[in-house]
């Protein structure tokens, strides 16, 4: 038994949360069990939630800056969490990262660039570059009975002198792989060839379960450092995300610079109050919470894989290495996505992400959001068991 606990449910209607507050407007079932938009279900830990009341007690909220305990949290949580040497001065933070990569590839590229993102991935990463007017390539992930890696062939053929920059996610939303230092070294080193700038969004990189380890890019070598952002936040590991707090981390001064001014050209600055002090309270003492829920998460995902197996063996889930984001094939049953997700949300009363808003690939696949206590999960998988069958 840990110090803290996830099997507590905490009643999240009638809080303007989008999770569940908006399941009528967008689903037609204001009472179904929302599996879907990635925030967790659990209590935010305790530590957090004081740093903020003690700054609310204030009760002036004026203009801040962030002080030399926020940049020092964030050095010691990635050197204790990733191995990582971090200097204070390769960080500026941000207020969001799919912000962030609209703002990346605002910063680094022209309209008409191409910018290559692994489908099926996390749908900000097709419309940022859409709504900048740059074009998106696709470079899909390739599927080996149900694991994925990176297709490096196909990059290959796909890169042409309009390329100027490839957006990775690590670990991978939504098929869950944390990157090897083999395959990121590879992908890497065709990136450098091709002078194309690698932004890596490493927002799950906390959120790794046993037998895996995340390597955050820059880690890899100088040379892939220097060509390299990484995003960052503690958003998807706390509970925080309505916090707006991120960060990117740059080691190339020159890289870092470009950005800097891109950032102060949008006067995008000093950030919320609010998340600052979360950020420094989550970095600086949240350790043990992590590793608590880190292996309430993989109960929770070895829970689900069991149930799958035993009551719906036509399911084909991928094997979740990080991230509490579960990606299901459910083509075995030989019904539409339409028709799936209609009977999903009417019939068995479950909300999950539809796979075709991750890219062409994901059709015939759901997105199970598992950061929610155990008994909600079991709930939620009797409904889908009771209308799907084996
Ligand atoms: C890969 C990835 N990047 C970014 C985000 C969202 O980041 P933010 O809320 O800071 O904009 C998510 C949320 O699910 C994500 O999965």
């Amino acid at each position: 038994m840990g110090k803290y606990n996830f099997d507590e449910i905490i009643p999240r209607r009638g809080t303007d949360c989008e999770k569940y507050d908006l399941l009528g407007a967008y689903f037609g079932n204001a009472d179904a069990i929302p599996l879907w938009v990635a925030d967790g279900d659990f209590r935010v830990p305790d530590f957090i939630t004081a740093a903020i009341r003690k700054r609310v007690d204030h009760e002036i909220y004026a203009y801040s800056y962030r002080p030399e305990g926020y940049y020092q949290s964030i050095v010691n949580w990635q050197k204790l969490r990733h191995n990582w040497e971090v200097q204070k001065e390769m960080i500026l933070p941000t207020e969001g990262v799919v912000l962030t990569l609209s703002a990346l590839i605002m910063a680094f590229t022209e309209p008409g660039d191409q910018v290559v993102i692994q489908p099926p991935v996390y749908t900000p990463f097709f419309t940022c570059v859409r709504q900048t007017g740059r074009e998106v390539v696709e470079n899909p992930l390739k599927r080996t009975g149900d694991h994925y890696t990176f297709d490096l062939d196909d990059l290959k053929e796909k890169i042409s002198s309009r390329t100027k920059m490839l957006i990775l996610c690590n670990p991978h939303n939504p098929v869950g792989r944390v990157w090897t230092e083999a395959e990121l070294l590879e992908l890497g080193r065709i990136c450098v060839e091709h002078n194309i700038l690698m932004v890596s969004d490493e927002i799950h990189s906390d959120l790794v379960f046993g037998g895996y380890r995340h390597i955050p890019f820059p880690t890899l070598s100088k040379e892939l450092a220097d060509r390299c952002i990484v995003c960052m936040a503690p958003s998807k590991t706390f509970n925080i995300a309505g916090l707006s707090s991120s960060y990117v981390i740059i080691p190339d001064p020159a890289i870092r610079g470009q950005f800097d001014r891109f950032l102060h050209q949008l006067h995008l600055v000093n950030g919320n109050i609010i998340g600052n002090v979360a950020l420094e309270a989550a970095y600086t003492h949240g350790s043990e919470w992590v590793d608590e829920q880190n292996d309430y998460l993989a109960e929770n995902r070895n829970y689900l894989l069991d149930v799958l197996s035993k009551r719906m063996p036509r399911v084909r889930m991928t094997f979740t290495e990080a991230t509490y984001l579960a990606w299901m094939d459910f083509s075995a049953y030989g019904l539409s996505e339409k028709e799936l997700n209609h009977r999903l949300i009417h019939q068995a009363g479950i909300v999950l992400n539809k796979g075709s808003i991750y890219g062409k690939e994901g059709d015939g696949f759901f997105r199970l959001n598992f950061a929610c206590p155990r008994s909600v999960l079991a709930t939620a998988l009797e409904k889908m068991a009771g209308e799907l069958g084996r």
